[in-house]
């Protein structure tokens, strides 16, 4: 039995619910770590595409038990209304089961996620608004709400009283905005809680047990690398750990309990929000050259490249090698899933920043410093395309047209990546697995 934590290896949405959902069938539990729901995990499900946000992709097989771990940030209104879409789509929640010690997102979190966004302006990070932020700063101030608060209605009563007494003051007197009262808090939240607790447990005792009885556990990531807390383009980042690492203290397996780890990777580079991105392909209402707005708009159109969760238009660019290198590093990648190669069908040539250059300088690692990644000039190989050849129904590498090997195989060798499957294509079967085991 393996255990496999997989992540996002570049900013997020490279298609991490499209390949937890094909290998879920393989593994006893499917865990979700830590984000919440800013996550939009897209799987299809017969001839309809499904939007996860808080639940394990891995719900889609009866055979898998979907937890949601202890570093997940919950809010439960969402969880409960994606649980009845899903039931409606002939799908089982039954056998969820839900870290009692996750921290819940209040109503407050998401106002001040939004309030503070407009007081950043120009510098604002772009988040998704759904409170994620505010939530873990209180995870982390030891002020946060639990799940188990919720158990019992005399506690949480009592942690809203006392969160209310700091928020309220803020959200008056520091953003002018409207005030919550404890009783309409409980009133939202306590008929959550009765819902919710069927599928509360002590899922580190769980996995525990089930790590004993020689079941496996795929560990599955929102968001990406460079928007992990610590390893990310901080400030641009999320506010949980993404990166493997996450894994364990999210959970609470040990370390040992890992066996490999699935970096998720596009053909090219996508990010949603602020930030830097050295080989981004602006659009022409963000400045870019008609060349570049052209190769931008075109990997935004052929690649669908609009949010699950907020819908807003997806920043797209060229492969960036040095980002890559970096994933493997931070992570301890043993293996990587290259998706959606179909998208770069569409071009001629395709080009491959293999480092960046600064003031004179060449970085063939992530630089130290972020202000040197903002101003980084890509360095670029350009590979010949495969142009107008439709790869999206080959299901063995060597049906990929020669070119379209060679960029593969180049992205393995420049990246030190071990890309053990390759995705031409949205659907479960529109993949090439190569050297995946279990
Ligand atoms: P996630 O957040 O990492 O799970 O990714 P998203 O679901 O936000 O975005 C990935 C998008 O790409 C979804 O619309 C998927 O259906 C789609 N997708 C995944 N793999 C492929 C692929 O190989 N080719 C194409 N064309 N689309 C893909
Ligand atoms: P999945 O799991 C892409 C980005 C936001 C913003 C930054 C902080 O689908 O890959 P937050 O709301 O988390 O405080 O926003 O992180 N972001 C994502 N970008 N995919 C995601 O999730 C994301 N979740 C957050 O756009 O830049
Ligand atoms: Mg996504």
């Amino acid at each position: 039995m393996t255990n496999t934590v997989l992540v996002g290896a570049q900013w997020g949405d490279e298609g991490k619910g499209k390949v937890t959902d094909l290998i879920a069938h393989d593994y006893d539990f499917v865990v979700r770590f830590q984000g919440g729901n800013n996550a939009g995990h897209t799987v299809i499900h017969g001839d309809r595409k499904l939007a996860l946000h808080l639940m394990p992709s891995g719900v889609m097989y009866e055979q898998s038990t979907p937890v949601i771990g202890n570093g997940v940030v919950v809010d439960p209104g969402v969880l409960i209304k994606e649980m009845a879409m899903l039931e409606a789509e002939g799908i089982s929640c039954k056998k969820l089961k839900i870290s009692c010690d996750a921290h819940i997102i209040m109503p407050y979190h998401k106002d001040l996620d939004g309030a503070d966004e407009k007081r950043l302006g120009e510098n604002q990070i772009g988040t998704t608004k759904r409170g994620i932020g505010p939530c873990y700063q209180d995870k982390v101030a030891r002020k946060g709400i639990r799940l188990q608060d919720l158990m019992d209605e005399r506690i949480f009563r009592l942690k809203v009283e006392t969160a209310l007494s700091q928020k309220n003051a803020i959200l008056q007197k520091v953003y002018g905005l409207h005030t919550y009262t404890v009783e309409e808090i409980c009133d939202e939240y306590l008929p959550y809680g009765n819902i919710l607790r069927p599928y509360m447990a002590e899922t580190s005792q769980l996995l525990d047990d089930a790590l004993r009885a020689g079941k496996s556990i795929l560990f599955e990531g929102a968001q990406g690398t460079l928007l992990d807390i610590d390893h990310g383009t901080y400030p641009f980042v999320t506010s949980s750990s993404c990166c493997a690492g996450g894994a364990l203290t999210g959970t609470g397996v040990g370390p040992k309990a890992i066996d490999r780890v699935l970096g998720i990777e596009k053909a090219y580079v996508t990010r949603v929000g602020a930030g830097p991105f050295p080989t981004e392909q602006r659009y022409a209402e963000d400045g870019g050259s008609p060349e570049e707005a052209a190769i931008g708009e075109l990997l935004c159109q052929e690649g669908h490249e609009f949010g699950v969760t907020t819908g807003r238009k997806r920043r797209c660019g060229w492969f960036d090698a040095v980002i890559g290198r970096y994933a493997v590093e931070v992570n301890g990648l043993t293996d990587v899933a290259l998706t959606k190669l179909d998208v770069l069908s569409a071009f001629d040539t395709i080009k491959v920043c293999v480092a960046y250059e600064c003031e004179g300088k060449r970085y063939d690692y992530f630089p130290m410093q972020q202000s040197v990644l903002f101003h980084a000039k890509p360095i670029y190989e350009e590979l010949p395309g495969w142009k107008g050849q439709d790869i999206t129904g080959c299901r063995a590498f060597e049906e990929l047209p020669a070119n379209a090997q060679a960029y593969v195989k180049h992205l393995e060798e420049i990246t030190g990546a071990n890309m053990s499957f390759v995705s031409v294509g949205p659907d479960r079967d529109q993949t090439i697995v190569r050297n995946w085991y279990r």
